[in-house]
């Protein structure tokens, strides 16, 4: 393993940003920001223009779990993923450019941080001008991809519906969001083979079928813990990129490396550290530890969105 990132936990917003986010100051809200409600987004060129079932996502449920929001997009927080964000699209953009390629975040053990990194992974992708996110919940054990976004709809068909029925159409369960860019995958019902379902030829077609109906996207799979199912290594070879997640002075050396031989080819898989103390730009540890960061990937930090 040669890569590593670190993920601080999230300060307190300062008294600027509390106030502005009270004030809504300057802020269009999701559902404003999605224009029409059809679920347009902000570039006009990320796919298909109206399309049914907008899902508003809760600003205020976002706030609350530390996630990002559009009106936070100038915090530590956001800056952190931003970086993570700037890797990522790098290595996706080797062989052709990121749209249509498929990244899965994963973990050793449960609550290490997956399913919140793969929301503020997305929604800063989303951010960016020329992609779209669509937003996989491919924890089909337990998914919780919905209610971390604050979206209240159980039920909805998603994954293991697609790949239970080949004739069924990617773009009728792949929902736009009240934030623009940002579309989501549910899980669809639980199925007693979801192994089987995410190893199958069917998971690589429909890979290649959401990259086709929705171009200029880059697919996020949300999964489950490696040691706790079989699903993260089941959808391995279907990513060109994978997150794993190691939660800082938590989880142990070993559950990440045996992990690791659980899933595959080290060469697609980057490490980030998370809920850890240090943070990119104080004095002492945190100070070097981004320093080390950026130095090691020999990249400029260059400001971007
Ligand atoms: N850096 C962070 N700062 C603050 N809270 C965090 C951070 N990372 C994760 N959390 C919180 O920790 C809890 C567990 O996170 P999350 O659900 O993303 O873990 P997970 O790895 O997806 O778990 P599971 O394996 O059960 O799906 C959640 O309440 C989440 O909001
Ligand atoms: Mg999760």
């Amino acid at each position: 393993m040669d890569r590593s990132l670190a993920l601080p936990l999230p300060p307190e917003p300062t008294l600027i940003e509390r106030a502005a986010a009270a004030l809504d100051f300057g802020i269009r809200s999701g559902a404003d920001a999605a224009g029409t409600g059809t679920g347009t987004t902000g570039s006009g060129s990320r796919g298909p223009t109206a399309r049914p079932g907008l899902l508003d996502l809760d600003r205020t449920v976002l706030q609350a779990a530390g996630v990002l929001t559009p009106d936070r997009l100038r915090t530590r927080l956001a800056e952190e993923v931003r970086l993570i964000k700037r890797l990522l699209l790098a290595r996706l953009s080797q062989n052709g450019g990121p749209a249509g390629k498929a990244l899965m975040l994963t973990s050793a053990l449960p609550g290490e941080g997956k399913t919140w990194l793969a929301a503020n992974l997305a929604i800063s992708i989303a951010n960016e001008r020329d992609l779209g996110v669509v937003l996989v919940d491919a924890d089909l054990a337990r998914p919780s991809l919905l209610r971390l976004l604050g979206v209240e709809a159980p039920d909805l068909p998603g994954l293991s519906s697609l790949l239970e029925d080949a004739a069924l159409d990617a773009g009728s369960c792949v929902r736009d969001t009240s934030i623009p860019g940002l579309r989501l995958l549910p899980p669809g019902p639980a199925h007693a083979l979801s192994t089987e379902l995410l190893t199958s030829q069917r998971m690589a077609d429909l890979i290649a079928e959401i990259g086709r109906r929705f171009p200029d996207h880059v697919l996020i799979f949300d999964t489950a813990p490696v040691l706790a199912t079989t699903l993260p290594a089941a959808l391995f070879d279907h990513m060109a990129e994978v997150l794993f997640v190691v939660e800082a002075n938590a989880t142990r050396g070993r559950d990440v490396t045996e992990s690791l031989e659980l899933l595959g080819d080290p060469a697609k898989v980057s490490l980030v550290l998370n809920k850890c103390r240090h943070v990119i730009g104080e004095r002492g540890a945190g100070s070097r530890y981004g320093y080390d960061y950026e130095s090691y990937y020999g990249g400029p930090r260059d400001g971007r969105t």
